[in-house]
């Protein structure tokens, strides 16, 4: 919380909970951890967690659960149909987002796949202030394209904006003049975004947005998977916000939009998704998929176990305290790094701390995948992993050469109420070190190099011997030390 202030310390983020519930870590000695990135591929997905120190890969399904709901998962009614489960959830999302509507889905991804299927067509274009790789590829399989509407400030790295993720809205109305609305089924907005640093959009961005589709007669989609980070941002930035609470402007973020769809593996900190919709048409179309793909209408796929956590996530989603943590960690984190001169994503957004690779190891060329060699590096020195977040993230382009990312990326999640500050500590000091010797950073080169989204299981190796040289540094500087 922001708001207490330290006598002779320095103000520091204090945690609002305390921890009940603890699990044993390991930190392998750097000899083991080059081994084992070699083993996974360079590719820290590949990596087992039992030889991860802090897993920072992503806050999908790794926030720390609350006391209720654990204690809700014990009440879960387990029934195929019918399910009381399901109607404490639906009640739950009725109440977060104000639509009438529920359905259930087992993950965010779901929910695009259930949402492209009914109203993508082939050379549809879909407008969003920036794209999500399951996103992209929903539609694209569908037939349709992504078009992204950033604000020029999104991609500037080191910036002041508050809202770095706002759609652009003169960019909106030319799109949608030149593409004409009937190639347009909906305008997405991804509320925190994933892919540009956990950068949020702003309420009043919101409504402008909305007013540009009413004009136009076109759907508002919200992807609110990270909106939890957001709705923190929307309160300490936006003076629209000021005096509303946290449940207030979640609301007035729902009432812009048609269709809401959220991956409660981050939304909830449980692990599921869900739409919400007041349109009986398009949900009739959408129920009909789900028993298909999913399972039955009462869960979707989803444990009921998870069910009745993500029921009580989201009214917890509504708890300044709780949403305070990620981005206050995260800033702090941020603080750390930026004293020592390491270039990161600013200003500091939701989800994790991004680092700017193309500055760190701007001598490794982009086909080398610079995001991924620092991944990997960051893993070796440290035992931490986080996730590239740029070329490897992206699909080739249509001859065959690689389409280098606007941003490349290295994202260290916090998920929420996981790490304690001195972990921060640990791994921005690791950082630190390796910004002092990153000119001993090299490239990778795919060995196995999956056609759609490589990202999740591709395997990569070294150019050269620069993973042994970084391994013979660290020693000479730490000894003995982990
Ligand atoms: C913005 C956004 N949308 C959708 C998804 C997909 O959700 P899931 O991982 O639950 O399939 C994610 C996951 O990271 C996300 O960040």
């Amino acid at each position: 919380m922001s708001n207490i202030k330290f006598y002779k310390e320095q103000n520091l983020p204090l945690e609002m909970h305390k921890v009940r519930i603890v699990q044993k870590l390991n930190l392998l000695p750097i000899e083991e951890r080059l081994s084992a990135i070699k083993e996974a591929g360079n590719n820290t997905f590949l990596l087992r967690n039992k030889d991860v120190y802090l897993d920072m890969l992503t806050d999908s399904g790794t926030n720390a659960m609350s006391d209720l709901q654990l204690g809700a998962m014990m009440i879960a009614d387990d029934s195929y149909a019918g399910s009381e489960t399901f109607y404490r959830l639906e009640k739950a999302a009725q109440k977060f987002f104000g639509k009438k509507y529920f359905l259930p889905a087992h993950q965010g991804r779901a929910c695009e796949h259930l949402l492209a299927k009914t109203l993508v067509k082939q050379g549809d274009v879909d407008p969003m202030n920036y794209h999500f790789t399951t996103t992209k590829t929903h539609i694209q399989l569908c037939g349709g394209s992504v078009e992204e509407i950033y604000s020029d400030e999104a991609i500037k790295l080191t910036s002041d904006c508050p809202f770095k993720g706002n759609v652009d809205l003169v960019k909106l109305e030319n799109l949608i003049n030149s593409v004409g609305v009937e190639h347009i089924p909906f305008v997405r907005i991804e509320m925190g975004t994933n892919l540009i640093g956990g950068q949020p959009v702003s309420l009043e961005n919101v409504k402008a947005v909305s007013e540009i589709c009413k004009k136009y007669n076109i759907m508002l989609m919200i992807d609110a998977s990270l909106i939890t980070d957001n709705l923190y941002f929307n309160k300490v930035r936006e003076q629209l916000c000021e005096n509303m609470s946290v449940a207030e402007i979640a609301r007035a973020i729902s009432d812009c939009a048609d269709i809401i769809y959220f991956s409660a593996r981050k939304l909830g900190s449980a692990k599921g998704g869900g739409i919400v919709l007041n349109s009986k048409e398009i949900y009739d179309q959408m129920k009909n998929l789900i028993p298909i793909y999913e399972g039955f209408l009462t869960y979707g796929g989803m444990s009921t176990r998870e069910m009745e956590a993500v029921a009580i996530g989201l009214e917890e989603a509504t708890d300044i305290d709780m949403i305070s943590h990620g981005p206050e960690f995260i800033a702090e984190f941020g603080r750390i790094l930026q004293s020592h001169g390491v270039p990161i994503v600013t200003p500091t957004g939701g989800l994790g701390l991004h680092l700017n690779a193309r500055e760190i190891v701007g001598h490794i060329p982009g086909e080398q995948f610079q995001a991924a060699s620092l991944c990997s590096a960051i893993y070796i020195v440290s035992g931490a992993r986080g996730m590239e977040r740029g070329t490897l993230s992206e699909e080739k382009n249509a001859d065959g050469s690689e389409h280098i990312a606007s941003c490349e990326l290295v994202r260290l999640a916090l998920p929420r109420r996981v790490f304690t500050l001195s972990q921060v500590r640990y791994i921005a000091d690791r950082i630190c070190w390796l910004y002092d010797n990153r000119h001993l950073i090299g490239g990778l080169r795919f060995t196995e190099e999956p056609k759609v989204m490589r990202f999740f299981i591709g395997r990569l190796e070294a150019v050269n011997d620069w993973q042994e040289k970084l391994v013979a540094k660290f020693k000479e500087d730490f000894g003995e030390s982990l």
